[in-house]
């Protein structure tokens, strides 16, 4: 039997403590005891199992000195029972504890009940215990039930672990994107750009970026459940960007996810643009290998990250101090008179032209920049030089070549960035990379990185570039991550916040 399960909220308390009261009487905790287990606690991990959108079944366990784990209740209503929803609450729950560091789990069950201990039996507890009349006010006596969370037990609770339907809003640029995954599997990814609109200002325009949004978002969201064939009511939890990026489009997805959530009663999870970014490599991969450093390159950021785990610990090692390299990318085409966005006509332009016939200046790389800002970057130098160097032979009439200079000025960005990147594997000791971002469809990076990597015996992962570009997808994907290692939702309190520090994955 295949059950949708999703973490518990709040909002679950009424139907949650009906099936309470149902299966345990007398000895059911009081609805107040209820409440507080469901109040965000990170020292608890409840979950629902859900039959279309009925409740049928919780459970939940407490982890609090991280090393062992208790099941503090586990119920399914009369009906459901023997259809192996108990079992799949208790996959879930081993699942979680292990994955939050727990090395046992304990469980007491009644005496009376030998159909429960027969299950747990089947899911590695033996008794350890057993207290007398612990149930009371019957006397029944509890059996106390101990498992070694052994790779085995957990890989068992994993195989059998229905994964989460996430539906994911980006909205923190001029993407208006909207992905639905399950798991680790895409499902759909929709996405409605703003790009146009900008062009003749010659870089995004926040204000009409936000109206976009407004715009898109509605036939992007229906356009992606129609393509993933599930309606919103089969989600199990919603993902939204929340930081970093422009503070006005950031708003419009925040306040649809949050609207989303509120009429659906499903969970919502406020995530981090930059990760979501690293956490889209799931979808290809069907797992994140890390650690691993991750350059993300796109009009709005530049950044170098060390990812030792994807959902627990990002580290921002450096980013741009001016410019983001699509910005320079923007603007230098924009003086070249090429049009936007820049990438893609610079790309082209200098397809015919020699890199090496301009030795424009590389940012932050003299030695004493690489002591003090080893993983940072700076374009505007590089965009100050080129309008110079423009502007002089445009002076004295030469006649020059657009494509020597578009390839040198894509040369000095693209060396640049494979140094600092390459440096920071080495340093780290991580032999891998992942590339992000719009700035990635560059073939002259790609190839760069490539032949770098290979020669520093680094692993180079470039996921497709629909998956590179700012898209809902990478928001669903991390969501479904934080999702399966258990972390409980965010509550509807979280704001968007334009800046965004990247070591805050989830915004609670
Ligand atoms: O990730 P993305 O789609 O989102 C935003 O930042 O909005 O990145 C867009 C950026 C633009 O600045 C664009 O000029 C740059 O990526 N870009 C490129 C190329 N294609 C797009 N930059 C260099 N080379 C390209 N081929
Ligand atoms: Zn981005």
């Amino acid at each position: 039997m295949d059950f949708a399960m999703r973490p518990a909220v709040e909002a679950d308390l009424h139907e949650i403590y009906a099936i309470e009261r149902a299966s345990f009487g007398s000895t059911a905790w009081p609805q107040q005891m209820m409440q507080t287990e469901l109040s965000p606690n990170p020292n608890r991990n409840y979950f629902v199992a859900l039959e279309g959108d009925r409740i049928v079944g919780y459970a939940g366990i407490g982890v609090v000195d991280g090393n062992h784990a208790d099941v503090m209740t586990i119920a399914v209503t009369a009906e459901q029972r023997g259809k192996g929803l108990g079992r799949a609450l208790m996959n879930r729950l081993i699942s979680v504890a292990a994955k939050r560091g727990a090395r046992e789990m304990f469980l007491e069950v009644r005496a009376d009940n030998p159909v429960a201990q027969g299950l747990y039996e089947s899911l590695g507890f033996t008794q350890i215990d057993l207290r007398r009349a612990y149930y009371q006010p019957e006397g029944i006596d509890a059996v106390i039930m101990r498992a070694d969370l052994s790779a085995k037990v957990l890989e068992r609770a994993q195989q059998a672990i229905r994964e989460p339907l996430v539906l994911g809003i980006e909205s923190s640029c001029d993407e208006t994107g909207v992905g639905i995954v399950r798991g680790n599997t895409l499902l759909a990814n929709v996405i409605a750009s703003s790009m146009d609109a900008h062009a003749r200002f010659g870089g995004v325009v926040p204000e009409i970026a936000a109206r976009a949004h407004l715009e898109s978002l509605q036939p992007t969201l229906r356009q992606a459940l129609r393509t993933a064939g599930v309606s919103l009511s089969e989600i199990d939890a919603i993902a939204v960007t929340n930081g970093p990026g422009l503070a006005g489009a950031l708003m419009v997805g925040v306040g649809a996810a949050k609207a989303l959530a509120v009429a659906t009663g499903k969970p919502i999870y406020a995530v981090n643009h930059l990760v979501g970014h690293v956490g889209v490599d799931v979808l290809e991969r069907g797992e994140v290998v890390t650690p691993t450093i991750a350059l993300l390159v796109s009009g709005g950021h530049t950044s170098l990250l060390l990812v030792r785990d994807l959902v627990s610990d990002v580290e921002l090692l450096g980013e741009t101090i001016d410019d983001a390299a699509g910005e320079a990318f923007d603007k230098v085409a924009r003086l070249l008179g090429l049009g936007y966005p820049g990438g893609p006509v610079i790309d082209q332009a200098a397809a015919t032209g020699n890199p090496k016939a301009v030795r424009f200046p590389r940012g932050l790389t003299l030695p004493k920049d690489m002591e003090k800002h080893r993983y940072d970057f700076s374009f505007s130098g590089l965009k100050t030089a080129v309008a110079r160097w423009v502007e002089v032979a445009e002076a004295k009439g030469e006649d020059f070549s657009v494509a020597d200079v578009a390839a040198s000025f894509r040369e000095a960005v693209v060396d640049v960035l494979v140094t600092k990147a390459v440096a920071a594997c080495l340093d780290n000791n991580v032999p891998r990379l992942l590339l992000g971002g719009g700035v990635v469809a560059n073939r002259r990076l790609r190839e760069l990185a490539a032949e770098r990597c290979e020669a520093a015996g680094i692993e180079l992962r470039i996921p497709a570039l629909s998956l590179c570009t700012d898209n809902g997808a990478m928001i669903a994907a991390l969501g479904a991550q934080l999702i399966m290692a258990g972390h409980e939702p965010s509550t509807l309190d979280f704001a968007a916040d334009s800046t965004l520090s990247v070591t805050s994955i989830q915004t609670s």
